[in-house]
């Protein structure tokens, strides 16, 4: 039978305060059917100073892979410098333990679009592309993000590939203006990735981050302009788009339930930065 169910209000303003600019706003978006954050994925300013200093650390990690990935360094190598880094300056490496996950961080190379597991049997090779995704906690605070490295040379078509997933996860930054949609975002990734001749990973998608290691909203990297939920000043979020040579279809191997696979097993693209929303515009936590 169809239920009849009233849609209850999101946004809840707090009793006896004058009504704020972003009341207002949240408040007529509800009312033409738009998706609002509820005051939870707002942070406070000292939940913003935590993740702040998440993203320091997140970025110093990244930094020193950087500075160390190489052929013939196996994908467990990567997973010592960043656990080792991590917890020698304060952090905790997010992915360990999470949802039964055995590694401190994702390594996901060639045909591997996430959650690749470090393996000492995996072993870097030249023309091979990797993504390296760290998250870190510190102090209770959650920051996330990923970059991709071409190991030595790679073919003229894997390296277009590395630059245009890293061109679109900047045009999805560049759509990020306060009181704008999930869908305005995930509109100009995937049309950037489409004018190249790529596809975007529709399974997976960036989230809320900050006081955990992922929230609401999903930021999903195709879509509408005007759907999804409202970004509002205050929201903490990842954008990461996952970027495919051939076909937008993946799996998730049977083996190890974590690592996800391009279905064509043509190579696949990833970058991710933690982002804060402010009045003015978005601050990136993770540069
Ligand atoms: N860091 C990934 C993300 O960007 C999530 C990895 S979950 C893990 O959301 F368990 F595989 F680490
Ligand atoms: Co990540
Ligand atoms: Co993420």
């Amino acid at each position: 039978m169809l239920q009849m169910k009233k849609r209850g209000r999101v946004w809840h303003t707090i009793a006896g305060e004058p009504l704020t600019e972003m009341d207002k706003i949240i408040m007529g978006m509800e009312r033409r059917g738009k998706k609002v954050p509820h005051r939870g994925l707002i942070k406070t300013p000292e939940q913003i100073e935590g993740i702040r200093r998440a993203g320091v650390l997140n970025t110093q990690v990244l930094d020193h892979v950087a500075a160390h990935i190489r052929a013939g360094m196996s994908t467990e190598d990567i997973n010592t410098l960043v656990h080792d880094y991590t917890t020698a300056h304060g952090g905790i490496p997010a992915p360990l333990n999470y949802e039964g996950f055995p590694k401190s961080v994702c390594t996901s190379v060639n045909e591997v679009v996430c959650h690749g597991i470090p393996d000492a049997d995996e072993i870097l090779e030249e023309g091979d592309i990797i993504n390296v995704d760290v998250t870190t906690i510190l102090d209770g605070y959650y920051a996330d993000a990923s970059r991709m490295f071409v190991i030595g040379q790679t073919t003229a078509q894997k390296q277009k590939l590395v630059d245009v997933a890293k061109e679109c996860l900047e045009v999805g930054i560049a759509a990020c203006r306060p009181y704008c949609f999930v869908g305005d975002i995930g509109y100009e990734i995937a049309k950037h990735a489409h004018k190249n001749g790529f596809t975007v990973v529709r399974d997976l998608c960036g989230h809320g981050v900050g006081n955990a290691f992922h929230e609401d909203p999903d930021i999903v990297h195709y879509g509408k302009r005007g759907t999804g939920m409202l970004l509002v000043p205050g929201m903490v979020f990842t954008i990461e788009p996952m970027v495919n040579m051939g076909d937008w279809h993946v799996f998730v191997d049977e083996d190890d339930g974590w690592t996800v696979v391009t279905e064509d097993e043509l190579p696949s693209a990833q970058w991710e930065h933690t982002l804060l929303m402010t009045d003015e515009g978005v601050e990136i936590l993770t540069y």
